[in-house]
């Protein structure tokens, strides 16, 4: 049901990026297929799913890239925004050092990217909140201080998944 040929009215690129462990493949899997796992492997380079999203009467195609956020693979995964008009851009709510480094990937995204590109700022791993190291106020205060949506997911309870990826289609939109 997800070919190229279906006739969409519009294609939008869009990444996925922040440090490895962070829940991006899950995020990915749990918008794209409804599956999630607790044994996922860190991604190699880049992967990338789609899916077709209706927006006021439109049918979007979303080609969503799945980047590595290990290390290693900096210099491929970004190449790979370029072109690209959304970014979800996740930490991992009980990790602060994945907190730490969101300006950081904020920098790559900017300097690779489109300056256009309409960013989300996500939160993973909300179920998790007895384990909480990154309290939402302070997310949602860099957010405003750099002009990003923000919002808590978790891939696991499939809590605000669709809404992080639909939020940035309509922003694009
Ligand atoms: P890289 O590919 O290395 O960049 O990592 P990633 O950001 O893609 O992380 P991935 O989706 O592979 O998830 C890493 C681990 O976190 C896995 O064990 C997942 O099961 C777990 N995980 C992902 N999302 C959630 C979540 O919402 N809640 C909980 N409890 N665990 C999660
Ligand atoms: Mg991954």
């Amino acid at each position: 049901a997800d070919s190229l040929d279906e006739d969409c009215d519009y294609l939008f690129k869009a990444v996925l990026t922040g440090d490895s462990g962070v829940g991006k493949s899950n995020l990915l899997s749990r918008f794209s297929k409804n599956e999630f796992r607790f044994d996922s492997r860190p991604t190699i380079g880049v992967e990338f799913a789609y899916r077709n999203i209706k927006v006021a009467d439109k049918l979007v195609k979303t080609q969503i890239w799945d980047t590595a956020g290990q290390e290693r693979f900096r210099a491929i995964t970004s190449s790979y925004y370029r072109g690209a008009l959304g970014a979800l851009l996740v930490y991992d709510i009980t990790r602060v050092a994945t907190f730490d480094n969101i300006k950081k990937w904020l920098r790559e995204l900017r300097e690779f990217g489109n300056p256009e590109m309409v960013i989300i700022l996500v939160g993973n791993k909300c179920d998790l909140h007895q384990s909480r190291e990154v309290q939402e106020e302070e997310a949602r205060h860099l957010a405003e201080l750099e002009n990003l949506f923000f919002m808590e997911t978790s891939a696991k309870d499939n809590l605000n998944v669709e809404e992080a990826f639909l939020e940035m289609v309509r922003r694009i939109h």
